[in-house]
């Protein structure tokens, strides 16, 4: 048996913990050379300026360009930013497979007689068709995240965003955890929200918000900007007035670097974790009594043993083998409830740029120690 004596990291999902040399230099110099942005006409502050310019800049690369781009602290603050900040239609459509960063907001404009409808699919996948029979013409906005956080499936969203802009139906995409990873064509989405700390390997404290310039949006923090200081009225101008308050200079800097490492390896990146998901998925597979939720190879691996409540398996992995996964819920209700494991939860293995085929393999090892009973928990 493995004994637990170095920490294997499989919960990219949750927050990238193998953070880039230069990710870590930056934000170091940025703290010893902080400044408020926009803030003050010295030097200092210019600088400052520039560091948050310049990630606006790179964040355009993986999202689009010509648009707004808002640096926020999370992508959960960037999903409510646009999904409050937009005037409330009647009727929302998203799907069962979204994080409760979207279901929570939706949830509260439900509550205010915004009719919210859930889509699915046999296979997970929301394809233009199945859409399109659902949109009618009240419809006020689409949002969908990109990449399921619990079984790692993929929205066609470039071929839903064209559907959408030939009807002028604003279409949000929750990029938290496909960007980095999946490089969608995001020309015609109308906003995409993204998290710094994930697949862009950036520091956590960072998120942001892409939106088509054509719409008009609401602030959601209101407060200084550094702009029209003698007016009581929140400035209306993007970003300044929607960015109130002192940003995260550092970790935007950091940010910055993130997301030039994640595009200086992207190939190797995807390949890497393409393969070391489906070595995962093919030794699982296996395991007699392992049922496995993911069913593609982009990194995100659900399961459970048996009946085994998958808090019980995690809390084995960790305590016994040195693994850390996450299970449980996600943060993602409606899709446990569609693929029928809101009692058991899930295993969630996740995998990134520095995990190695060994990672893995101790993983299939360890869950085939439990899955045999030779590894149990001690009541
Ligand atoms: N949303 C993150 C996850 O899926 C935290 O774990």
């Amino acid at each position: 048996m493995f004994l637990k004596n170095s920490c294997i990291y499989l919960d990219a999902s949750a927050t990238s913990r193998f953070k880039p040399r230069s990710v870590i230099k930056r934000v170091e110099y940025e703290l010893k050379n902080s400044a408020n942005a926009g803030r003050g006409g010295h030097a200092f502050a210019l600088k400052a300026l520039k560091t948050i310019e310049e990630c606006r800049e790179m964040i355009e690369s993986v999202t689009f360009s010509g648009g707004n781009t808002i640096m926020t602290k999370s992508c959960t603050e960037a999903l409510n930013l646009a999904i409050f900040g937009l005037k409330p239609g009647k009727e929302i459509v998203t799907t069962v497979y979204e994080h409760n960063a979207v279901l929570r907001p939706l949830e509260k404009l439900k509550r205010s007689g915004v009719k919210v409808t859930y889509l699915s699919a046999p296979d997970g996948v929301i394809t233009g068709g199945l859409l399109k029979k659902r949109l009618g013409k009240n419809v006020s906005l689409v949002v969908m995240s990109e990449m399921s956080n619990v079984t790692g499936t993929v929205q066609p969203v470039s071929e839903l965003a064209k559907l959408l802009k030939e009807r002028e139906i604003p279409f949000l995409v929750d990029g938290a955890q496909s960007l980095g990873h999946t490089y969608s064509d995001y020309t015609d989405v109308t906003m995409i929200a993204g998290a710094g700390h994930k697949g862009l390997h950036g520091p956590q404290g960072t998120g942001f918000l892409c939106y088509s310039k054509d719409l008009k949006l609401e602030p959601l923090i209101y407060g200084g900007t550094g702009t029209s200081s003698l007016s009581l009225v929140q400035p209306a101008e993007a970003p300044e007035g929607f960015e109130a308050g002192t940003l995260n200079t550092a970790g935007i800097g950091g940010l910055s670097e993130g997301i030039r490492f994640t595009l200086k390896h992207k190939d190797e990146i995807v390949r890497h974790i393409n393969a070391l998901s489906e070595r995962l998925t093919d030794g699982l597979k296996n395991i007699p009594d392992v049922k496995i939720y993911t069913p593609n190879n982009n990194g995100v691996v659900s399961f459970n043993i048996g009946v085994i409540p998958s808090t019980e398996t995690a809390d084995l992995l960790d305590s016994v083998f040195g693994i850390a996964t996450r299970a449980g819920i996600h943060c993602a209700p409606l899709i446990h409830r569609w693929l029928g494991t809101v009692s058991q939860g899930a295993v969630r293995a996740s995998i990134d740029w520095k995990n190695t085929a060994s990672d893995i393999d101790r993983l299939v090892y360890a869950v085939s120690e439990i899955a045999s009973g030779r590894v149990k928990r001690n009541y």
